[in-house]
């Protein structure tokens, strides 16, 4: 009996220095490079772990029989085999929005939209330096905005409607110059439009309808040059239309409906625009 359990031992030990030998000859293989795509792994288990109901069955693939590069909804960088894209939009997962997915240092979209994730969105998400597309429009999430997410310089779109976020729109988001999509409509955020919104001057759409946004809109959104849709019905916005918005003349879209604004249109609204195809006489 003794000896059984001494060669057993024995091999478990052989077994053992194979694999960190294997590892170690392991071609073109660096510390850097395991430490960095096993950390997505975790990330990606971790979030897995937190989805309660998945009747499409899409994180059936997510298992170890596959790599993860492979698994649904995962994309990876081809050399370094680092998740950049996570794309899961529509599946009908429900659970917590796991803080893993702050974990993805490489990932450049993350489409979680049209799902029912609960909970708060995570801070952890404002470690995301790379991230140029957050989609977590049509969830039931909660709570506030975090502030961190300011620290997404690389964010291009960023979706955040159809939840039921509280809270006041933070100044800090001013700080996303690189954002040309926002979309905080259909929400349950308080407290006023920050001027600071004014500084994102890519910005081309802007939605915050169905909220309960009050106070005057800021002449700061005259130095959105490039904005092409703003949409801010269904709040309780004060005041007159802002004189200031008249000089923009790449807007497309303005829905103002349902608020508590005064006074009247300027009649220049409608200089900039080009007359209905059909009604114009040379056609
Ligand atoms: C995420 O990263 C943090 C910090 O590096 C680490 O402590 C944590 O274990 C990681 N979580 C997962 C699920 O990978
Ligand atoms: C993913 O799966 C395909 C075919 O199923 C395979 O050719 C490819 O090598 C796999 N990729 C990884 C990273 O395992
Ligand atoms: C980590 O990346 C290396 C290449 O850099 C690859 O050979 C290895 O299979 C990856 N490990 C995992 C667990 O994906
Ligand atoms: C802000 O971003 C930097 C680099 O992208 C990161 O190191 C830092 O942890 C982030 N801060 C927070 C609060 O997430
Ligand atoms: C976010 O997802 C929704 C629904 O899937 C989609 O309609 C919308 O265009 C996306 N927004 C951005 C900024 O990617
Ligand atoms: C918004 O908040 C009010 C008051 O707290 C609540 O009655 C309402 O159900 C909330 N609506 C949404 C969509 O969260
Ligand atoms: C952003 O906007 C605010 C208010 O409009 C202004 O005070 C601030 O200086 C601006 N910050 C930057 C970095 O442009
Ligand atoms: C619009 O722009 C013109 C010329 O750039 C300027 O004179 C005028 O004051 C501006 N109007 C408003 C309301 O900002
Ligand atoms: C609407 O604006 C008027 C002043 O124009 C103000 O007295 C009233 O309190 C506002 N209503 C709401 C719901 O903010």
């Amino acid at each position: 009996m003794a000896s059984t359990m001494k060669l057993s031992q024995l091999f478990s030990l052989l077994a053992f220095v194979c694999m960190f030998l294997i590892n170690l000859s392991f071609p073109g293989y660096s510390a850097a490079d395991v430490v960095g795509n096993e950390t997505d792994k975790l990330a990606l288990l971790a979030f897995k772990s937190q989805i309660i109901e998945d009747p499409l069955g899409v994180l059936a693939s997510w298992h170890e029989s596959f790599h993860f590069c492979n698994w649904t909804g995962v994309s990876c960088s081809n050399e370094q085999q680092r998740v950049i894209n996570l794309n899961l939009q529509g599946k009908i997962l429900s659970g917590m929005l796991s803080s893993s997915v702050g974990n993805f240092s490489f990932i450049n979209l993350l489409d979680l939209s049209g799902n029912s994730f609960q909970g708060e969105i995570p801070p952890e998400l404002g470690k995301l330096g790379r991230i140029q597309n957050l989609n977590l429009s049509y969830n039931l999430l909660g709570g506030g905005i975090p502030p961190v997410l300011s620290n997404c310089s690389s964010l291009q779109g960023l979706a955040l409607n159809h939840n039921y976020l509280i809270e006041s729109i933070l100044p800090e988001l001013g700080l996303l110059s690189e954002l040309r999509k926002l979309y905080l409509g259909n929400n349950n955020l308080t407290g006023t439009v920050p001027a600071s919104l004014g500084n994102l001057s890519s910005l081309q759409e802007l939605d915050m309808s169905y909220n309960r946004l009050k106070g005057e809109i800021s002449s700061t959104i005259s130095q959105l040059i490039n904005l092409r849709v703003f949409r801010l019905s269904v709040n309780i916005i004060s005041g007159e239309f802002p004189a200031p918005l008249y000089n923009l003349t790449s807007l497309e879209f303005i829905a103002l409906s349902f608020n508590n604004l005064t006074g009247k249109l300027s009649n220049n609204i409608y200089r900039e625009c080009e007359p209905p195809r059909h009604q114009s006489p040379s056609h």
